[in-house]
């Protein structure tokens, strides 16, 4: 049986300069509506980008949309895990007509996922959350495939000091 009180339990033992396991399943439910919204624009995008130097991509993207899912899965886990409630709310998607603008949409998020993805590692390690800690690494390096391959199609650089093993 689970306690979903644990959270506020331990909350109160939380150093000033650590983050508390309360702060933690918050900022898990914003990775978990980050990764909602990363499932649907994948879905979506990869059934409407046209053109021929955009088909490799396009397949590339579902599969992204099935990697999107299992991280969200994932991510409720530790959520309840930790005594709280996974929400049901995904950010919203941006819609465009132009390729372009979709794959660039898609590297802003990635970036924005793997700049909180690092920031939550060193918050399960500061509460000794090691196999949380293990867990969001296993997905950060999924991110880090999905933004290498928007940025190629994109003919671009991975952001610097967001992308890279
Ligand atoms: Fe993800
Ligand atoms: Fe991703």
């Amino acid at each position: 049986m689970k306690t979903k009180d644990k959270a506020a339990e331990s909350t109160s033992n939380a150093s000033h300069d650590k983050i508390s396991r309360a702060d933690l399943i918050k900022a898990l439910n914003e990775d978990l509506s980050r990764e909602y919204q990363a499932i649907i624009a994948y879905t979506v995008y990869s059934q409407v980008l046209k053109g021929a130097e955009y088909m490799n991509i396009a397949s590339e993207l579902e599969l992204h949309a099935a990697q999107e899912l299992s991280h969200a899965i994932a991510i409720a886990q530790q959520i309840d895990y930790l005594g709280g409630m996974p929400t049901v709310t995904a950010k919203p998607v941006r819609t465009s007509e132009s390729a372009k603008e979709m794959l660039q949409f898609d590297l802003d998020n990635e970036t924005e996922t793997i700049r909180n993805y690092r920031e939550r590692v060193q918050q399960c390690e500061d509460l000794a959350e090691y196999a949380m800690g293990e867990k969001i690494r296993e997905i950060l390096i999924d991110e880090q495939d999905h933004q290498i391959a928007l940025a190629t199609a994109l003919g671009k650089n991975v952001p610097r000091g967001a992308g890279g093993a």
